[in-house]
């Protein structure tokens, strides 16, 4: 079991911000990554629907022997976790905007949240919220259209830098001081929105802390990989797979599958 790969999805090529931080923290792990792209984006659909392409991508991961499944988007992680959860006996990972230590950490006590729409009407993001954003102001804004413009490849486009000074704005004029990326796609927009945001505002984004998660799960359950030769690690797209090559910089293998 200990060599069997980490399985890791996203509803697209957002997730492979997760990726990087897991092999990053153990390289010695077989990993296969699903980019369910086809389907994206997750976060206009239903909750029932994120639910089914959940299940559809963790059966998949299981019947490859995936020790550990590791939901790297917010959307499918704060609508279906519990659902997986209860389904299945592996241990799950999830994703959750981290609210908590931006509302910590505030001195304007307002921060802003960048999320999708699924995430943000989700009751888990509401619980949360409800929890530790007490007198806090949570500014909170869909990043509708965002993760289509990367999907297509269009990370670095004009069109990409209005939608972000759009929905900036409102977070500006409430003056926050963190922005929340509740997003896995959005850790890739951080060169354009540091550009686009004042030097005092600072951008949380959770890779780390779930690869660091991922890492004391299987720690705590004896399922880390004691082998230390080269790994396997595969990402597979079942839409377009140059875009997930170029996110990628053309450093892993990729191929196309129809899952
Ligand atoms: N990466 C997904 C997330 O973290 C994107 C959701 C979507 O496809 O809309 O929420």
């Amino acid at each position: 079991m200990n060599e069997n790969p980490i399985g890791i999805f996203d509803s697209g090529v957002g997730g492979t911000s997760i990726f990087k931080e897991i092999h990053a923290l153990l390289p010695h792990e077989n990993i296969i990554y699903l980019a369910d792209s086809i389907n994206a984006p997750y976060g206009n659909k239903s909750e029932e629907d994120i639910k089914n392409l959940s299940l559809k991508n963790t059966e998949y991961l299981l019947s490859k022997g995936c020790k550990i499944i590791v939901v790297a988007c917010n959307t499918a992680t704060t609508n279906a976790i519990s659902y997986l959860r209860e389904t299945y006996n592996v241990p799950f990972i999830g994703i959750e905007p981290a609210i908590k230590p931006a509302a910590l950490s505030t001195k304007t006590n307002a921060v802003g949240i960048l999320a999708t729409k699924g995430t943000l009407s989700s009751q888990l993001f509401h619980k949360t919220s409800d929890l530790y954003a007490n007198g806090i102001k949570v500014v909170e804004q869909v990043g509708e259209g965002i993760v289509p413009l990367i999907e297509s490849g269009q990370l670095d486009s004009e069109e990409m830098k209005d939608l972000l000074q759009l929905y900036l704005d409102p977070m500006l004029k409430a003056n926050i001081d963190y922005l929340v990326l509740g997003c896995t796609h959005y850790p890739y927009l951080i060169p354009m929105l540091t550009t686009l945001l004042p030097k005092e505002v600072k951008i949380i984004d959770s890779g780390l802390a779930v690869a660091k998660q991922t890492k004391a799960i299987l720690s705590e359950q004896r399922l880390l990989n004691p082998n230390v030769k080269k790994p396997s690690v595969k990402l597979f797209s079942n839409g377009n797979v140059e875009v997930l090559n170029a996110i990628l910089e053309n450093k892993f293998e990729t191929a196309y599958l129809d899952f």
